[in-house]
């Protein structure tokens, strides 16, 4: 802003200096013609000779000035010095002047810059012929003093003004905008998932129609992803059918089947639709999740309660293999904000993984502090390296195991916790082995 300012500022004293230097000679020209024309009344000729006559009082009337030096000169047609000064500047131009004519003129005296009259005082009609010059010159230290002074008097409230004028209008732009970055405030901190519309009230009228476009353009990307999502359950209801049905063609198969090749072929096709039902499965859980974001409705749960329901769920699964499920809780109560059905989904899938992948032990820990709550997985078994840790979230990843499995039981955990506002994260216990995962609830609102 003021980068942009100070050449126009620049431009401004400038023309401001020449225009009042240009009247102001204007004004003091009028007065040094006026001093010539006085003197050349003084002229007289007598016999034929031009003379002077200049009484002390009017030569200080005339040829007197406080600040500036004046100096004159009278020459006869026969270019004699009658009076003044034997040193002033030439005439400009080589043809002189015609009798009557006057001029002004710049020169330089000893020196220094002069303005001088010249008026050619016509003999004609006296006993003279031809014409005496009579020029008076003055230096211009006031002149440029006066001029100095007449730009500041221009440029100094002319500069108040512009400054002026600047701070409103970067105050009143500051203020016009603040509605806007409250807008990019409000966008940037959206989630990643969050298409519905951008609220109107306390907007400005100006960005209602480009605001509305953008509204329509989020209405009509949600319509997609819903369309879409709907698409991947349909799919993948429609295949749950066939799949339970090739499964149980299969083991019924398997049951009467004599021949040993037969046997382990309809074995593997078994096995295989398992694999294929539980993708299916997950799938639909998943397009289920994606398909609950715009209509969720978070409760205040029990968190105790419904990781105390999933583990009692669970207990005779860990049992069959050999594994202990272990429930640790500090407070009797640990209220969250959720929807308790994808709350148990995303629970069910931390303990499935745990129980796949882990060792011999697993622990449950609800804890509640001032900054929410915070569920805990944890195993004891190999647990996940470093540097794979935050791949392991992506849909279909896997680390190299036999155990089957689609690879996006932690997919769903995220999404499901990102619903919630909570955020998962995978450790090592603190003894360095195993697995902790844990989702962070937000605290909820009171
Ligand atoms: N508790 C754990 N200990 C060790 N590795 C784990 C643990 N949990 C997950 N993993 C690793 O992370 C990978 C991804 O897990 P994720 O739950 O997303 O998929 P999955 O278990 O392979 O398949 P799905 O859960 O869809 O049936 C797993 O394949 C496994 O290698
Ligand atoms: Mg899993």
């Amino acid at each position: 802003m003021l980068s942009m300012m100070l050449p126009l500022f620049i431009l401004l004293w400038v023309i401001a200096h020449f225009a009042s230097q240009y009247f102001i000679n204007e004004a003091f020209d009028r007065s040094l013609v006026r001093r010539t024309y006085a003197l050349a009344d003084r002229v007289e000729v007598l016999r034929g000779e031009v003379q002077v006559d200049l009484p002390i009082a009017a030569r200080e009337l005339l040829l007197f000035d406080q600040e500036d030096l004046l100096f004159h000169r009278i020459i006869d047609p026969q270019a004699r010095v009658i009076e003044g000064e034997l040193n002033m500047p030439p005439l400009p131009g080589k043809k002189g002047i015609k009798p009557g004519q006057l001029i002004v003129y710049d020169g330089v005296k000893d020196g220094e810059k002069v303005r001088v009259a010249a008026f050619a005082l016509s003999l004609k009609g006296s006993s003279a012929t031809g014409a005496a010059l009579v020029q008076v010159g003055e230096t211009l230290s006031r002149r440029s003093a006066m001029a100095d002074r007449a730009t500041l008097a221009i440029v100094i409230p002319m500069l108040l003004m512009t400054l002026t004028a600047a701070a409103a209008i970067a105050y009143g732009v500051g203020r016009g905008l603040e509605p806007v970055s409250r807008l990019r405030d409000r966008l940037s901190a959206r989630q990643a998932f969050d298409l519905s519309p951008v609220p109107l009230e306390g907007t400005p009228a100006e960005l209602r129609p480009f605001l509305n476009e953008i509204n329509s353009l989020l209405q009509r990307l949600s319509e997609a992803v819903d369309a879409q999502s709907r698409f991947v359950a349909d799919a993948a209801h429609q295949l749950r059918t066939p799949i339970a049905g090739i499964r149980a063609q299969a083991e019924a198969a398997l049951a009467s089947a004599r021949h040993e090749n037969a046997h382990h072929a309809l074995a593997r096709i078994a096995q295989s639709t398992q694999t294929m039902g539980d993708l299916v499965q997950k799938l639909l859980i998943l397009a289920r999740v994606d398909a609950a974001e715009n209509t969720l409705r978070l409760n205040r749960l029990d968190g105790v309660e419904v990781v105390r329901e999933v583990a009692r769920e669970w207990a005779p699964r860990a049992l069959a293999k050999g594994v202990e499920i272990g429930f640790e809780m500090k407070d009797a109560e640990a209220w969250v904000m959720g929807d308790a059905q994808l709350l148990r989904e995303m629970l069910a899938n931390l303990i499935d993984n745990a129980l796949r992948y882990g060792g011999t032990r697993i622990t449950l820990t609800v804890r509640s502090s001032g900054q929410g709550v915070t569920w805990r997985v944890a195993d004891n078994g190999p647990g996940i390296p470093e540097p794979q840790r935050a791949a392991v979230f992506a849909p279909f990843h896997r680390l190299s195991g036999g155990v089957d499995g689609a690879g996006l039981g932690l997919t769903i955990v995220q999404r499901i916790a990102h619903l919630h506002g909570a955020v998962v994260s995978l450790e090592a216990s603190a003894d360095g082995t195993g697995l902790v995962a844990s989702v962070k609830f937000p605290p909820p609102p009171v």
